[in-house]
């Protein structure tokens, strides 16, 4: 192995950048060289592609978006643009490759191993939905972004003695409300993973205001009910004084916290490792504390878990 290339793919999440820079500090240092693939998939197939030198990686770790650009690209699905992708490969003399994205990335990867390119994914996205590790890249940004929106919403809920129902992101998962809605003190919190009552929402806000709680901020995740619609049944049950904030791709931005920075500076490197160990297929997770890897094919076979005790805990803390 001579030459890795890295891209990202699918949705953009903080901390991408500083996965970026591992990956090619680390390759760089094990005299690997490395090329950078623009807009995931996409760039693959068209070619885009550029040498990173060491230079390219300065001042990255703190950056939100992908300067690597991303794309969600369906074509990469059939095997004609798989093709054209390992051949794109070949006449720029890359051995072996780098996928930071989520578990659709990863089927990406998959079939490129297939076809004699090694590939290793980074768990790389917001919504914190992959099997076989406990966080995701972008996931901690995620959620210190939504806790100091809601702190400001909070402010003036509380000036007006208003509920607020705020949405965050996650078509599948709870996972980013569920955190938000403990770090923010929130009254209710809504996921798709868990069925629920409009009207002992309704109930469960106007006890909460007879015990004093004039202000309360509700969440819910965007997959489960949206903001909007929320808000206008529970007004039609008789809730006054309520209004609704998407927060939305407001959390998908903004430079990574130090946890994220940290995660994927130890998941970069450590992918190269694999690497330079022959493997490829693999996806990178963190167990426990520490940094493991697992076939991305019994990955596709496992349903990630949502921590439905933060759900106990967020409803307990709520009275
Ligand atoms: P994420 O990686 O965040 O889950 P997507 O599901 O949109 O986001 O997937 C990102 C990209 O991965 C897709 O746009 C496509 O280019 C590629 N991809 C997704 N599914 C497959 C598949 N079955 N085979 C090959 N490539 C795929
Ligand atoms: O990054 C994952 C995610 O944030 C989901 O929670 C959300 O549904 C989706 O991306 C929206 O992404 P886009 O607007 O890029 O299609």
């Amino acid at each position: 192995m001579k030459r890795i290339g890295i891209l990202t793919s699918g949705g953009d999440a903080p901390g991408m950048n500083a996965a970026v820079r591992a990956v090619a500090r680390k390759a760089l240092s094990s005299n690997l060289e490395v090329c950078g693939i623009n807009y995931g998939y996409r760039g693959l197939v068209e070619g885009d592609i550029f040498e990173i030198k060491e230079k390219e990686v300065s001042d990255l770790i703190q950056l939100g978006g992908t300067i690597l650009y991303t794309a969600r690209y369906p074509e990469f699905a059939e095997k004609e643009y798989q093709q054209k992708g390992v051949a794109q490969l070949k006449r720029n003399g890359i051995d072996a490759l780098v996928t930071i994205g989520g578990d659709g990335s990863y089927h990406g990867a998959v079939r490129l191993t297939e076809q004699g390119i090694n590939a290793i994914g980074l768990p790389g996205t917001i919504d914190n939905d992959i099997p076989f590790t406990d966080q995701t890249i972008g996931f901690s940004t995620a959620i210190q972004t939504s806790v100091s929106e809601i702190d400001k919403i909070r402010d003036t809920a509380k000036s007006h003695g208003r509920i607020f129902v705020v949405e965050v992101m996650g078509r599948n998962s709870g996972e980013i409300a569920l955190r938000t809605a403990i770090a923010s003190g929130s009254q209710v919190v809504v996921i798709p993973e868990k069925p629920f009552d409009i009207d002992q929402i309704a109930t469960t806000i106007k006890d909460a205001r007879q015990r004093g709680h004039q202000h309360q901020i509700i969440i819910t995740a965007e997959g489960a009910i949206h903001a909007d619609s929320l808000t206008q049944q529970l007004s039609n049950l008789g809730i006054e004084n309520i209004r609704s904030v998407t927060l939305g791709h407001v959390a998908r931005g903004g430079s990574p916290t130090a946890e994220d920075r940290i995660l994927a500076s130890r998941m970069g490197s450590y992918a190269i490792d694999l690497l330079l160990a022959g493997k490829g297929g693999q996806a990178v997770g963190i167990e426990q504390g520490v940094i493991t890897h697992h076939s991305m094919l019994d990955l596709f076979n496992t349903k990630s878990k949502t921590d439905l005790s933060m759900y106990d805990l967020a409803n307990i803390l709520a009275y």
